[in-house]
């Protein structure tokens, strides 16, 4: 196999992150909900998202740049991480909008603000599930920041619910790939993990 070997440090400004987003994919999204000091609503997609830890139960986003979200969330101390599923595609895309600060994303997506159970921030009501998130800390990193919050509450639709277990296909979970590229749920494999 020949392979091409990327020196990223002679990378000019901006290729290597359009290398890793290329290669570090696909990428949940996490839409997140936030509230400025004043009590208006912002809502903005992040795909550099994952689970940070189990117990406690933390998850983290990063914030390229400074944006309205890092600073409400610094501002208010909570935010609801959402998660986008197929049949929000456009809307959420409507919310990644460079914006003003007061600018409400859920207006202009027409979305609707569920009132969550433990933190102020609304939840889209049209996201089958949603994690209520205390900023537990904010790291800043290069020229981003990451953002964790301790999970204090998850609210699932029930009809994506088997029991207690969420079935992956009905949240029919919506990916980044590159660029404007996104992958939805497809084929799955199931493997048995070595003792
Ligand atoms: C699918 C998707 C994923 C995105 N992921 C990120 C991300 O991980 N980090 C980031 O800073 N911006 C990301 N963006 C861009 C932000 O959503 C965009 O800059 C938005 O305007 C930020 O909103 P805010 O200023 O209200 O926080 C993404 C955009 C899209 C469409």
């Amino acid at each position: 196999m020949t392979r091409h070997e990327f020196q990223l440090d002679a990378m000019a400004a901006g290729a290597p992150y359009r290398l890793l987003t290329a290669l570090v994919v696909p990428r949940p999204i996490a839409w997140v909900s936030t509230l400025d000091r004043d009590g208006r609503a912002n809502l903005a997609p992040h795909s550099f998202f994952t689970v940070a830890s189990g117990n406690p139960p933390i998850v983290q986003f990063t914030s390229v740049g400074r944006k309205d979200s890092l600073n409400n969330i610094e501002a208010t101390g909570e935010f609801v991480v959402n998660l986008a599923s197929r049949s929000l595609l456009e809307q959420m895309n409507t919310t990644a909008a460079t914006v003003a600060p007061e600018v409400d994303e859920f207006d202009l997506a027409s979305l609707t603000k569920q009132a969550s159970t433990h933190v102020r921030p609304p939840r889209v009501a049209e996201s089958p599930s949603a994690l209520e998130c205390v900023l537990h800390r904010v790291i800043p990193v290069g020229d981003s920041f990451v953002v964790m919050g301790r999970v204090v509450a998850a609210s699932v639709d029930e009809s994506v619910l088997d029991g207690d277990r969420p079935m992956e296909w009905l949240l029919d979970p919506l990916a980044r790939l590159s660029g404007s590229r996104y992958v939805t749920y497809g084929e799955t494999i199931s493997l048995r993990r070595p003792e």
